[in-house]
């Protein structure tokens, strides 16, 4: 979908409720650069927010119900009241989102006020770039203005996680719904898990993001995702931790052999992804392209060999970039894995030999269609 300029979203919001909204909120998508699985782990994770996001426009009601039309699921609208325990919706499941932020804003005490939403977006669903992280952020932050209560991005952030946690069953970690809320223009931002602590990483000017959508449908990511998850525990116990953020790298490769192999290999991916988290984020800083592209590679590698989230399509993908930039470009897969997407980051000059090689060459090996999403780092959330 295109991006809507303000007086569409009025137009859609008037036709659905036949009278002007009283607000609007945005909150964008992400592509995380590196720190991949390393969130759940109390890890360092390296993101941007991106120029794709959901928005949602809304008005007050008198009552104490929720209309929410959802334009890109046929217009679809649901009824939710808010004094009602929450349910799951199997015909309207986007409404999970929804239901799941009005619990959890519940069970902190926020007041909640009725309300008309029409939700729109472009962030592409089901490609590894937070399209739901920016949906629950965007509800938190309509939610919580029309009933003229504030709350904090990083709060905001963590209402999201739990909606999705609690009430629609992924075990996800904090990194989608926190650079949705707190994401910079022009500038990655390096979070530190374990605390929620944030540093700016200003990207060079004259660099650009290109994603690539692999094509390949992402399957059995919930069920894959939370066993990810649940062996990474099993490693961290093994060392009396409740998370890998408590293990060093020298402990973990003195157990190999006495730690079951699959657990080693996972905590050997986390592990290390912290450590070129924070090389990659000191050349982002400093524009130095050779060591962000030896991390970002050697990040994509463990993905595969290691956390075993690859497919041999997104393999492909990552190398013909790679071998496009020739060392002046840093690609690898984003987000949880099992399909989705391939970031890249390259000067602007690069970019174009990146694109001609991705259409040269991978539909040919690989009988996926790949799409090109060009991308620029932007702020999070906020209202028009
Ligand atoms: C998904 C989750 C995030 C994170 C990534 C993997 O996007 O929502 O919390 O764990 O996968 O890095």
């Amino acid at each position: 979908m295109s991006i809507l300029d303000k007086q569409e979203l009025k137009d859609f919001f008037a036709a659905a409720f036949g009278h002007a909204p009283e607000l609007i909120v945005q909150a964008p998508g992400r592509v995380n650069l590196i720190g991949e699985h390393t969130d759940y782990n109390d890890g360092f994770v390296l993101p941007a927010a991106i120029n794709y996001s959901t928005w949602i426009a809304a008005s007050a009601r008198d009552d104490r119900d929720l209309h929410v039309v959802a334009r890109d699921f046929g217009s679809q609208r649901v009824v939710i009241n808010l004094d009602s325990p929450m349910q799951q919706d199997s015909d309207a499941s986007w409404s999970d989102y929804v239901r799941g932020v009005i619990q959890e804003l519940k069970k902190r005490n926020y007041r909640l006020n009725g309300g008309n939403l029409l939700i729109t977006g472009n962030v592409p669903a089901g490609a590894g770039l937070s399209s739901s992280a920016s949906l629950e952020v965007a509800v938190v932050r309509a939610l919580t203005e029309l009933s003229d209560e504030s709350i904090d991005p990083t709060d905001a952030a963590l209402v999201g996680q739990a909606a999705e946690n609690n009430f629609v069953g992924c075990n996800c970690g904090i990194m989608d719904q926190l650079i949705s809320a707190r994401g910079q223009e022009s500038s990655a931002l390096l979070i530190d898990c374990q605390d929620l602590t944030t540093r700016s990483v200003s990207i060079p000017r004259d660099w650009e993001i290109l994603i690539v959508h692999s094509g390949v449908k992402r399957g059995l990511v919930e069920s894959e995702y939370n066993q990810r998850r649940a062996q990474c525990e099993t490693a961290a116990a093994f060392f009396d931790q409740q998370t890998l953020r408590g293990v060093e790298l020298e402990q973990l490769l003195a157990a190999e052999g006495k730690l079951d192999d699959l657990s080693f290999r996972r905590a050997r991916h986390v592990l290390t992804e912290n450590a070129r988290t924070l090389t990659a984020a000191e050349a982002l800083s400093s524009g130095d392209m050779e060591t962000l592209a030896r991390a970002m590679a050697e990040s994509h590698v463990s993905m595969r060999d290691d956390f075993s989230i690859t497919t041999p399509a997104i393999d492909r993908l990552v190398e013909i970039l790679q071998t496009a930039g020739d060392g002046q470009a840093g690609a690898r897969m984003t987000g949880g894995g099992f399909g989705g997407c391939v970031v890249s980051i390259a000067p602007a000059s690069v970019i174009p030999k990146l694109m001609q090689a991705v259409e040269q060459f991978y539909e040919v090996d690989t009988g996926c269609v790949p799409t090109l999403i060009p991308a620029k780092a932007s702020k999070g959330a906020f209202s028009l």
